[in-house]
């Protein structure tokens, strides 16, 4: 994926692993809830670098996005290793999107979500899926994202907490 200037002047590039100091500062700052160690967002990288976007101000990285192919209707468990992308994933997965205050509101995370769709849907995958935290499933459903539900994915989901959402997108 290419860059891409947002309103603010902030623009989006391809996440490298010396960004990965600034992108775990976001992480924190942003999902103090949902601790990740640095290791799940460089094997991330490493898997799927095509997925993995740094937003970047005048003041530096300001946001970043994770998402890598990935099983339709399953979730990968917080905070663990992926191992390796499996074969029968059919399924595009926005692992996490987070944003610094500052940048909200300016089109930057509609931006990359548009960016990931267009990614997921050339790539050829049926669909795309994510768990929305943080009572951000409102900004997802303006993407054409839809709760979904499985007793299974429930008892998954439960690793995140009660609010957390299984949204999915069919292509
Ligand atoms: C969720 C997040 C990425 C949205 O960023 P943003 O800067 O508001 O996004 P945009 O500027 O592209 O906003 C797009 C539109 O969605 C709306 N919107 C944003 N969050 C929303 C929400 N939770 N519910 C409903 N609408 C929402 C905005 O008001 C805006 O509307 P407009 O176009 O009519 O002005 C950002 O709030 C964030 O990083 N939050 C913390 C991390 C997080 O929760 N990430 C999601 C994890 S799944």
């Amino acid at each position: 994926m290419t860059q891409s200037a947002g309103q603010g002047g902030a623009i989006w590039r391809a996440m490298t692993m010396a960004n990965l100091p600034d992108v775990m500062a976001i992480a924190v700052a942003v999902h103090p809830d949902y601790p990740e160690d640095e290791a799940i967002f460089a094997e991330r990288l490493a898997l799927y670098p095509a997925g993995c976007l740094c937003l970047v101000d005048a003041d530096g990285a300001a946001g970043y996005v994770l998402s890598h192919p990935w099983r339709p209707c399953d979730i990968p468990a917080l905070n663990a290793l992926l191992g390796a992308i499996p074969a029968d994933a059919a399924a595009y997965y926005i692992h996490d999107l987070a944003l610094l205050p500052h940048t909200h509101g300016t089109g930057a995370a509609s931006d990359v979500v548009a960016r990931l769709v267009e990614h997921a849907r050339n790539s050829g995958f049926a669909g795309m899926a994510l768990v929305a935290v943080n009572r951000s499933a409102g900004f997802w459903q303006r993407h054409g994202f839809r709760e979904t539900h499985d007793a299974a994915l429930d008892r998954k989901l439960a690793s995140y907490d009660d609010a957390a959402r299984y949204m999915t997108r069919e292509f």
